[in-house]
């Protein structure tokens, strides 16, 4: 194989394998979209961290840092569980963004990050809280 085609094989290859990924993935899920919102006090002086992972994908490109209001969203390429981490001032926290058995069906999965937890909604209006934050 000379270079040249060579790189059109290879190019031709990754464009099929991603095609794949994403027949794949609508398949699976219909690819849910997460929103993950800063909702913590508007005077709050400490910047809130963020990074979300599942065992195979990296969301985004690792940790960021959130403003109030901000809202850091991703869609869910891969059918397992998707965790995120949080750091506040002293305070900090993991939790499931994404649970195939919770979230599957559901086309979005909503997150407000408040100073008294973390609230899992399906519709953006109706909430329940499911993680607090913790400390040492
Ligand atoms: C994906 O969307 C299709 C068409 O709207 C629907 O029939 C199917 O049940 C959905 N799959 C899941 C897993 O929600
Ligand atoms: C989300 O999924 C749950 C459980 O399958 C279902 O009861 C609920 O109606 C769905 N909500 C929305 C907004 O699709
Ligand atoms: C969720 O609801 C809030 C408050 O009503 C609104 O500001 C925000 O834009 C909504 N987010 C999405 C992604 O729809």
């Amino acid at each position: 194989m000379t270079t040249q085609s060579g790189f059109v094989f290879l190019v031709l290859a990754c464009t099929t394998a991603n095609l794949f990924a994403i027949a794949s993935a609508v398949k699976d899920n219909n690819l849910t979209v997460v929103h993950v919102m800063n909702s913590l006090p508007k005077s709050s002086p400490y910047p809130l961290k963020i990074q979300c992972k599942s065992k195979n994908m990296q969301v985004r490109h690792g940790e960021e840092v959130l403003k109030v209001g901000d809202d850091y969203r991703w869609t869910v390429e891969k059918n397992e569980i998707y965790y995120c981490q949080a750091v506040w001032f002293r305070f900090f926290a993991s939790w499931h963004a994404f649970q195939p058995q919770r979230d599957l069906s559901n086309e979005t999965v909503y997150w407000l990050i408040k100073d008294n937890g973390f609230f899992h909604s399906w519709d953006n209006s109706s909430w329940v809280r499911k993680e607090t934050w913790q400390t040492e």
